[in-house]
Order: structure tokens, then C-alpha cells, then sequence
């Protein structure tokens, strides 16, 4: 597995699904045409070069983790699988990825190409990038959707990589958006409560492994991701923060985050589809130091509803994480869960091999209840228990299920005042707390009489092989 971005740029080349594009314009432009593509499902990454008044060689990467091939490749995953079998290897993974991760403690270095250039206190201008400006009514430019946040618990020292996004104000400063309970907005807090500001090092273009693991809510994401390469990533001791940055970077910023000052952020086109929220002052980073490699490659990922680049990913890893939960909580007998992309992982279907009454509705109140579905399962307002002849990855067989198998008024129940988000564009503003409700839907053929429940209509194995057998030709079946 290739350790750099470029190296990477080079197998997807090899695995003919990288594009480039010349000429285009950071405003707007790079945005619509990376989610045109991105919502494809064979969706190529999108290299820009010769951006609109940059040089040539300043590059965007978008579209990089859009697809199941390159997820594979990603993750070290068989190539060609269906999505369920993704899911199912995922899972087999994570347990050794977890117990491995102590083995692969990020490893330090002193020096990389990241040092091909650096500037410092006056020189720095982050304009010298071509930070796209993603949706047309965002309210800036974007450096940040697919970069490393790394900041440092002032209490156990521990180092964190989030995800958060971060918009270009001057030369200078970028503000950040993190959620609340998020460890950069915790690690934040801890430092301004001290009086002190909080240092803070963004990696703004690396392997995309990185901002995947950034993006999950996985401890020590350093080794995580070196448990998933199966050797260490190397990192560089930053100068001015002491932060641990990737030494295969190509832009890294450092600076500081200073108490009781803020700069607007927002508003920014999100992954529900919606522009959730108004501009809010928010903390910023004043940079003071920038290093990048000569003619370096910003890496994006502008949400959008989706299908898009960046829900694929999640829907595979949030769907592993939460399957892997219920099994660990001895819930018997789950086949298979699936994050509704079509759902933006609000709806949850899980298919189960009916064993006793109540069953169903047990899975479907663990999954209504559970954390454990990537960042997101916050927001879940569906959950669909299913029995296990149907393939909850697929929507048609779902919707059938749905409405031949439930009767609305005995098989749906609702959970009120459940844990959302400012994200939810169902919750009208001004907010006392961000409530929503969710149902459970048991879609299961009823328990008492199953063995009795109409038959469906199938094709049996035998039949269909010799039907096709004989008519494949005129009916390329
Ligand atoms: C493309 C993308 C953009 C994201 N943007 C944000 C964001 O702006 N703010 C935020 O709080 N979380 C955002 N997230 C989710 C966080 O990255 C995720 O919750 C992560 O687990 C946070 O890291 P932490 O658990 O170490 O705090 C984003 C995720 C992705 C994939």
C-alpha cells in the first residue's frame, strides 16, 4: 500500500479510475463537477490542475474514497465484492484491527518532503491555495473537507485527528466548525479553560486512509490506520506545537485557537442535503507556520445529498461497526445490517432469522438506542427489522417488505425526544435541545403465524438454471 498521496495517485492511475481536469475554476466550478460525479457509482477521483489563477501543479483531489473499488483498495479489501459482502470482511477485519493498533504506534521522523517549503509569521497566505468554494451559496471558500485536525488532550496528552470542517477567512485564520462532544471541540475547551490557547496542526492533503480515519470515531487513529497498512505511519514533530504531523503530508498548517475569539463560519451545503444552519461565530485558527511539498495536492470531499462521495464509505463502515455491536450485546441470529445511503444513514434495515416473539422488535429497540454506527447514528429516525430471505442492501426488496409484510397500526412503534442534531433540518429554530423521535418498524413476517404467512412467488434454483440454460441467448438473462 502506497504511504503518500501521490503513491496512491498512482495505483488509482494503475486502477484507470483517476480523471484529470484542466482549466477549471475553484469557484463553484470544482464543487458542481465534483458532485456531479461524485454521486456516480462508478465514480472516478477528479485531479484539478491549472486552477483559474493558480499556478500549474496546485492541485484539488475530489472524488478520492467515492467508490466500493476504491474503498477495497483503500482498506485491503477483496476487489469485487457486493456491498453486504464489504460490509461482511469489514467486520471480520476490525477485531484485528483493533488489537492490533497497539503494535503500530505512529513512528517519528525527522524530516520529509512535506519541508520542501515552509513559511512562517508574515509569509504565510493561505490564499496561496486553491481552496474551492464548493456550493454556490456557502458562505466562503472551504480548505477543509478532507484534512486531519490534530490537537492534544491538555489532561492525558493524548493526540486526536478529527475531522472538522474549516473554512479560508484571510491569509491567516480559518474557522472551525466541530460539534460539540467531537475531542477536537472537547480538547478545545480544556485548553481555553486553562486560559491557554489550544495548539492545533491540520494536515490538508495525505493519504486519503487518513482522512477516513480522521472522519471515524476510532481511538489513537494514528495506529488504527497503521494496524490497517500494517506498519506505522510516520509523523514529524511539528515545530511550533509539538503536534505529531503526517511526514508524508502534502500542506500542513500550525497555529493556535485562542480563547474568546471568534470569526463567522458557515453556512456549508452538509451531507443531509440542506444548509443546516445560518453563519455562527466560531473558534478559528491563526496560523503561524505553513509547510507543503512543491506543487501540492489539496484533497476534498464537499458533502451533498447524497449519493455522495463521501456516503459510500460510511454506509459500508458504519454498517460493519453496528453489526459487529449487536452480535457483542448477544442479540442471536442478525444477518445482515445496512445503513440506507438512499437514507443518509437515518434509516437503519437490519435482516434477522426469526427465533422467538419479540425478536424483531428487540433488534429494532438495541439498533433505535445503539452509538454504534459510525458518526451519525445520532441521527436515525428509521429502524427496519426485516426477516433474512430479504437483502436489506436493496431498496426495492426492502419497500416490499415493508408494505406486504407490516400493518402500520401494530408493527410501527415511536420513540419520542431521541438524540439528534443541529444537523436535522426537521427541527425548528430557535432550539431548547435538538430532540427528534424514531420509528421502529418490524417488517418481519408476523412470529405467532409466520410458518402460515402467504407464500411468496420464487423461481426455484432448478428452474431458473434451465430456463436460462435454454433461453439465455434471445434474453441475455
Ligand atoms: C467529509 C466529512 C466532513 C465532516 N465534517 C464535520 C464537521 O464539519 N464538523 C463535525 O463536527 N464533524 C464532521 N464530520 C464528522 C467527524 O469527522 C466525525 O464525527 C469524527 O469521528 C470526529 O472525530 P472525533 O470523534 O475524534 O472527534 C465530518 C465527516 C466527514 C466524512
Amino acid at each position: 500500500m502506497a504511504n503518500d498521496l501521490r503513491g496512491w495517485l498512482a495505483e488509482v492511475d494503475e486502477m484507470g479510475e483517476l480523471y484529470r481536469i484542466d482549466g477549471a475554476d475553484w469557484n463553484e466550478e470544482i464543487g458542481a463537477l465534483s458532485m456531479l460525479n461524485g454521486g456516480k457509482r462508478n465514480a472516478p477521483a477528479l485531479l484539478f490542475d491549472n486552477i483559474k489563477g493558480y499556478p500549474s501543479g496546485y492541485r484539488v483531489l475530489s472524488c478520492a474514497t467515492a467508490t466500493s473499488s476504491r474503498i477495497a483498495h483503500l482498506l485491503g479489501l477483496s476487489k469485487g465484492l457486493t456491498d453486504l459482502e464489504l460490509v461482511a470482511e469489514l467486520r471480520k477485519k476490525l477485531p484485528t484491527w483493533r488489537a492490533e493498533a497497539d503494535k503500530f504506534p505512529p513512528k517519528d521522523v525527522q524530516s520529509g518532503p512535506v519541508f520542501e517549503n515552509v513559511h512562517s509569521g508574515n509569509d504565510v497566505d493561505l490564499l496561496e491555495f486553491p481552496a474551492p468554494k464548493w456550493h454556490e451559496d456557502d458562505g466562503g471558500r472551504y480548505l477543509g473537507t478532507a484534512h486531519a485536525t490534530i490537537t492534544r488532550d491538555p489532561d492525558s496528552g493524548d493526540v486526536n485527528l478529527g475531522l472538522y470542517r474549516m473554512m479560508l477567512h484571510d491569509r491567516d485564520k480559518v474557522a472551525l466548525f466541530a460539534r460539540p462532544g467531537t475531542h477536537g471541540n472537547l480538547h478545545v475547551e480544556k485548553w481555553h479553560a486553562r486560559g491557554k490557547p489550544c495548539p492545533i496542526a491540520v494536515s490538508l492533503g495525505h493519504h486519503p486512509l487518513l482522512s477516513r480515519m480522521a472522519s471515524t470515531s476510532v481511538q489513537n487513529e494514528y495506529n488504527f490506520g497503521g494496524a490497517i497498512r500494517g506498519e506505522p505511519i510516520e509523523v514529524i514533530r511539528e515545530e511550533i506545537t509539538g503536534l505529531p504531523v503526517p511526514a508524508s503530508s502534502e500542506i500542513v498548517l500550525a497555529g493556535w485557537i485562542y480563547p474568546g475569539e471568534t470569526k463567522m463560519e458557515g453556512p456549508f451545503g452538509e451531507w443531509l442535503g440542506y444548509y443546516a444552519a445560518e453563519a455562527a461565530p466560531a473558534p478559528f485558527m491563526k496560523v503561524e507556520r505553513v509547510y507543503h511539498r512543491n506543487n501540492p495536492v489539496l484533497l476534498g470531499a464537499p458533502p451533498a445529498r447524497p449519493r455522495s462521495e463521501s456516503t459510500h464509505y460510511r454506509v459500508l463502515m458504519g454498517s460493519a461497526i453496528l453489526h459487529s455491536w449487536l452480535e457483542e450485546s448477544g442479540v442471536p441470529d442478525v444477518k445482515s445490517v445496512w445503513m440506507s445511503e438512499a437514507g443518509v444513514r437515518m434509516m437503519i434495515i437490519v435482516s434477522i432469522k426469526q427465533r422467538y416473539a419479540g425478536h424483531a422488535k428487540q433488534v429494532g429497540m438495541l439498533v433505535a438506542g445503539s452509538r454504534h454506527g459510525d458518526s451519525g447514528s445520532n441521527m436515525t429516525k428509521y429502524v427496519i427489522v426485516v426477516d433474512d430471505d430479504i437483502d436489506p442492501s436493496n431498496i426495492q426488496d426492502v419497500m416490499w417488505a415493508l408494505c406486504t409484510r407490516t400493518d402500520p397500526e401494530q408493527d410501527i412503534d415511536v420513540i419520542r425526544r431521541t438524540w439528534s442534531s443541529s444537523l436535522d433540518p426537521m427541527i425548528p429554530r430557535p432550539a431548547n435541545g435538538f430532540f427528534n423521535s424514531r420509528a421502529i418498524i418490524d417488517a418481519c413476517k408476523p412470529f405467532e403465524w409466520m410458518e402460515k404467512f402467504p407464500k411468496e412467488i420464487a423461481i426455484s434454483p432448478e428452474l431458473a438454471a434451465k430456463v436460462k440454460e435454454r433461453w439465455s441467448d434471445l434474453l441475455n438473462l
